[in-house]
């Protein structure tokens, strides 16, 4: 099985009786002079193509990726024991394809899209809620379009590294590595 539908396969197993949300995952990114920053997002779609999230592309992640396009994603399961890691150049998918995820969100959230200004200072939470009932206001009367400013990026892994836990710290790490179309895999030392 080629590395990127494992990784699938291994979120699906993880769904399965999931006690934690099987796709939260860490984004690390890094700025131009190597200072790296990591946080959580959520996976909305794995294919052959790459791993995609969404975000504000104002955001201090986004800026960090679209000075230096590179990223690394860390996914664990505690309840399987197990931990994939990607990394990978990142591009912003297509406007038509942000579009279409950001139409089947929840209308609060579409809403919320609007009212945050990802990462910048925010004086109260009263300021945040006062934009909320703006933008409620500004869209009551049909669908909340997808703001500008947020959208997806694809992560196409080049190197993709499956953990799994063993006994005594025997643990099992597998690593491939993208060479021309097909991918090189070699095991590695706990
Ligand atoms: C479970 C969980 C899921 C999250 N999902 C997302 C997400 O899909 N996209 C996103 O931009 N932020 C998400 N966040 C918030 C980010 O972790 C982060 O706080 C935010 O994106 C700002 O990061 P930045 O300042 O580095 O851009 C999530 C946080 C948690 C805890």
């Amino acid at each position: 099985m080629d590395p990127i539908s494992r990784f699938r396969e291994a979120m699906s197993r993880a769904a399965q009786d999931a006690p934690f949300d099987p796709i939260a995952v860490s984004l690390a990114t890094c700025t131009p002079d190597g200072r790296p920053s990591c946080r959580i997002v959520l996976v909305h779609e794995v294919d052959a193509r790459g791993i995609v999230f969404h975000t504000n592309y104002a955001g201090r992640k986004a800026q960090d990726l679209e000075a230096n396009p590179y990223a690394a994603i860390t996914a664990y399961w505690p309840w399987l024991d197990e931990q994939v890691r990607l990394e990978g150049p990142v591009a912003r998918v297509t406007t038509e394809e942000s579009d279409g995820y950001f139409a089947v969100r929840p209308r609060g959230s579409q809403v919320g899209a609007w009212a945050s200004l990802q990462s910048q200072p925010l004086d109260s939470r009263e300021t945040l809620l006062a934009r909320v009932q703006q933008f409620e206001e500004q869209f009551a009367d049909g669908p909340v379009p997808r703001p500008e400013n947020w959208g997806g990026y694809r992560l196409t892994p080049l190197r993709i590294e499956f953990w799994k836990a063993g006994e005594f710290r025997l643990h099992d790490r597998e690593l491939f590595e993208r060479a021309g179309d097909g991918w090189t895999v070699r095991r590695l030392y706990p």
